[in-house]
């Protein structure tokens, strides 16, 4: 495999509404980025994805753009930007912006021209259709309710995978293609390092657009059946890359959910559209087709067995980017690890168990300090527009109010939204105004500054294992070596071994509570990594306390 840039880098996601806001009004800023670029450069990342910053309505919280080319004066202007990146580039730092190419805003100049004009040029920069002929199809958007929607003052339609407010672009004509690369371009000649691609696996359509089998009591088809009957979506994908990333060897990676059996290589690969995408094996474990308040809870074999099957998918092939939580799921530590066991250890278990993965590691913001999941007390203090709607659906399913909140709690977007924790005064540091969402109670005890100064804190455990995966003693087996699982018919136990050139490394987390015996495979060297004091060892075997996580060098295997 041709070695890039970026095969050895650890990412990092900001939220920018909640990383840190420079001038108290209570949203997070760009200015806020650049003033925390020495604490990231502490952490030991090196690639910063960060979420939506152009100029939106903020419906979606920047996912529906009204111009590409603008920063939203929320966030702060141009000039800030541009600091940003040449700050990040001075401290060897790479900013990836966040593209939102599936659809705009409604309020994008594109979509108020359709809308004044829909048989002109820019009606055809969207998906129209008459409405006296009804729906095209009976496809439920992602947020809830059927993608057409009246095209204000007109006698067309318009389709949204999203929220109404977040219009699909059509792909399909050159002309919208042709526009939005003129766009990549002119951000990577600013400077940037390249892209996270927002939803990308949407811009496919299954053509011609018809009805699928009603798999909810609203008589729509999730949008996952349309996308399963989409093809071609790789012409596309091509065309964007040479258009684009691959003339400034950018950094790729792709928001894929659905991408059919075989098609990895094509995504990944040595001359895949994307530098990666992310591995949502994880993610998806437990989802119900009926909705939030249907999901089961994660066991640590099913955690286990996603993982095993990303790597096996993707080994020799390319590489996954690895993640626990993202600003659209729930804080990882509290959705993979069983309630009641969310403790430093266990947080330090599970951190290690995806970081050593074969693949990008990328931390969101907090995770670092092991952030948790929110007690929501109603649905008014929720912000989240896909909340809101799988709150009214579990109430449309029969659920009692407390039930649904407990849904909202489990599953909602906002748990990863809330202020980032920087230290113990009001808001958590975050502003000195008002947060635009409350943050999260714990943070007099859950902060960076607390971590810092302590040397066996959640922070420090995540400096160590960035330090590991960059030491270039590790990189054969580490970056560059096999993924094999062991003992992965022992239950609750995750354990795998990182092999490359002469050195193996076995990774080994005890998913549990209880002790738990573990023979290796031969004898070790080292101890690279403990996430706790000490470990009893006899012969072969050694045991492990609840939540203790090890790293150990074998033997290396060169000969004579
Ligand atoms: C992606 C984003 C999510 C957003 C959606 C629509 O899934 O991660 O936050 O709501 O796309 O842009
Ligand atoms: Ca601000």
């Amino acid at each position: 495999m041709e070695k890039q840039w970026w095969h050895n880098k650890i990412a990092y996601q900001i939220y920018p509404k909640s990383f840190y806001d420079s001038n108290g009004d209570g949203i997070g800023d760009l200015p806020g980025i650049i003033e925390k670029l020495d604490y990231l450069k502490y952490l030991g990342v090196d690639i910063l994805w960060i979420s939506p910053f152009c100029q939106s309505p903020l419906v979606d919280e920047g996912y529906d753009i009204s111009d590409y080319y603008e920063i939203d004066p929320r966030f702060g202007t141009m000039e800030d930007l541009e600091r940003l990146i040449s700050e990040a580039q001075k401290r060897q730092m790479y900013i990836l912006m966040d593209l939102v190419i599936n659809h705009c805003s409604d309020e994008h100049e594109w979509f108020q021209k359709a809308m004044a004009d829909p048989e002109g040029e820019y009606g055809n920069f969207f998906y129209l259709a008459d409405k006296k002929e009804g729906r095209p199809c009976n496809w439920r958007s992602y947020f809830g309710g059927s993608v057409w929607e009246p095209l204000p003052g007109t006698d067309k339609q318009y389709l949204h995978m999203f929220h109404k407010k977040q219009p699909d672009l059509n792909w399909e004509n050159p002309r919208v293609r042709r526009e939005l690369y003129q766009m990549i371009n002119w951000w990577l000649e600013k400077g940037l390092a390249g892209f996270r691609l927002d939803a990308i696996i949407n811009i496919k359509k299954a053509l011609p657009m018809v009805d699928y089998p009603a798999d909810r009591p609203d008589g729509l088809s999730s949008p996952d059946m349309m996308l399963t009957h989409a093809r071609g979506i790789g012409e596309f994908l091509r065309e964007m890359k040479e258009e684009t990333f691959e003339k400034y060897h950018a950094f790729t990676v792709g928001e894929v959910f659905n991408d059919k059996p075989g098609e990895l290589a094509d995504y990944i690969g040595e001359n895949g559209y994307f530098s990666s995408i992310f591995d949502f094996h994880e993610t998806t474990i437990g989802a119900s087709p009926k909705g939030w308040y249907g999901n089961s809870p994660v066991t640590a074999e099913d955690y286990k067995k996603a993982c095993f099957a990303a790597q096996e998918k993707s080994t020799g092939l390319g590489f996954y980017s690895n993640v626990i939580e993202n600003h659209d799921e729930p804080r990882g530590v509290s959705h993979y690890l069983p309630e009641g066991c969310v403790c430093e250890s266990s947080k330090k278990m599970l951190a290690g168990l995806y970081f050593m993965l074969r693949g990008i590691p990328f931390i969101y913001q907090g995770q670092e300090i092991g952030m948790e999941n929110v007690e929501f007390s109603s649905i008014d203090e929720v912000d989240d527009i896909s909340s809101r709607m799988e709150y009214q659906v579990a109430l449309e399913a029969g659920c009692t109010k407390e039930e649904a909140m407990q849904a909202v709690c489990r599953y909602s977007r906002d748990n990863a939204r809330t202020p980032m924790q920087w230290n113990a005064d009001p808001h958590a540091g975050f502003t000195d105004g008002t947060p635009w969402l409350k943050e999260n109670e714990n943070y007099r005890s859950i902060n960076v500054e607390e971590q810092t100064g302590r040397g066996d804190s959640i922070l420090q455990f995540y400096r160590r294992l960035i330090e590991l995966r960059k030491d270039p003693q590790y990189e054969d087996s580490l970056i560059y070596g096999a993924c094999i699982p062991y003992l992965r018919g022992q239950r609750n136990l995750m354990a795998y071994l990182r092999k490359g050139g002469y050195q193996t490394l076995l990774v080994v987390g005890n998913f549990q509570e209880e002790p738990q015996e573990v023979t290796l495979p031969e004898a070790y060297e080292t101890v690279l990594l403990n996430n706790m004091d000490c470990f009893h060892e006899h012969d072969r075997t050694i045991c492990l306390k609840g939540w203790q996580y090890l790293i150990l060098k074998m033997q290396d295997k060169k000969q004579g």
